[in-house]
């Protein structure tokens, strides 16, 4: 992949008044800022503030995604948003598997029907994978990314030109500030690259990328985004700033 990747996830931090400001701010921001032509920018909200978000980036650097979507595409199922609906409300992204999903129950087999749905609708899959510290203290980590990247695209077939990206975020430094090792990061990404070629061995890895996940800011950014293996990063806590989030995109040349 040659684009870089940053990529804004609210999580449920932020109420609509502050959604509206925050991305406003960066448009406004961006707008008067000349940025790497091979850098996306994508802010996903959640549900309640997509729309009014997309109204305020419509024409600007930055590119709307959601935090979830659910398979089905259209019936009786009480509170989940489709892929489709979510298209419909001019996202190009969909980040899936993210651990605080899966902590609540959600399972491989479903990950896998989402990347599935969204693939369909032509959305970009932001698969999320990583292994939680008791994984980790057990030396667990490596069979537990093969596993979960094995799974999530079990029988998905992509359309020739279609972008797939995984979120290597190990768990236990989300949201801690404390971000994981250079050399962990880029062992990490080697071995996902190496599950994806193994999981869709016809696709062509100009339209795979990986991205780092977990505790990003603007102070630690150029040490993942400049491995030659990690293509961007997922950031949460400190892209709720949008001055924070601006200070990071300016750091990507
Ligand atoms: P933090 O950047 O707050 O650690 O969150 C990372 C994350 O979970 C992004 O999806």
């Amino acid at each position: 992949m040659t684009e870089k990747y940053l990529i804004a996830n609210w999580k449920m931090q932020l109420d609509k008044e502050q959604a509206i400001q925050q991305a406003s701010l960066l448009a406004k921001l961006l707008s008067e800022e000349k940025i790497s032509k091979d850098l996306r920018v994508v802010l996903c909200p959640d549900f309640i503030a997509l729309s009014e978000v997309a109204d305020i980036i419509k024409g600007s650097k930055i590119a709307l995604g959601a935090q979830d979507g659910f398979y089905e595409e259209a019936g009786a199922f009480t509170s989940q948003v489709s892929m489709r609906q979510i298209k419909e409300a001019a996202c190009q992204f969909v980040i899936l598997g993210h651990s605080e999903r899966r902590k609540l129950g959600e399972s491989d087999e479903i990950i896998n029907k989402k990347i599935k749905a969204a693939l369909e609708q032509g959305l970009v899959p932001i698969v999320c994978v990583g292994e939680t510290f008791d994984e980790r203290k057990e030396g667990q980590q490596d069979l537990v990314i093969m596993h979960q990247i094995y799974e999530a695209l079990k029988n998905i077939k992509p359309k020739p030109d279609q972008k797939i990206i995984i979120a290597y975020e190990p768990v236990w430094v989300i949201g801690t500030g404390q971000a994981i090792g250079i050399a962990d990061a880029f062992y990490a990404a080697s071995l996902i690259q190496q599950s994806l070629l193994d999981s869709l061995p016809d696709h062509d890895k100009k339209y795979c990328g990986v991205i780092y996940g977990g505790s990003v800011n603007s102070s630690n950014i150029n040490d993942f985004v400049d491995l030659p293996n990690i293509q961007g990063a997922l950031v949460g806590n400190a892209s709720l700033d949008a001055q924070e989030f601006f200070t990071i995109i300016k750091k990507i040349k």
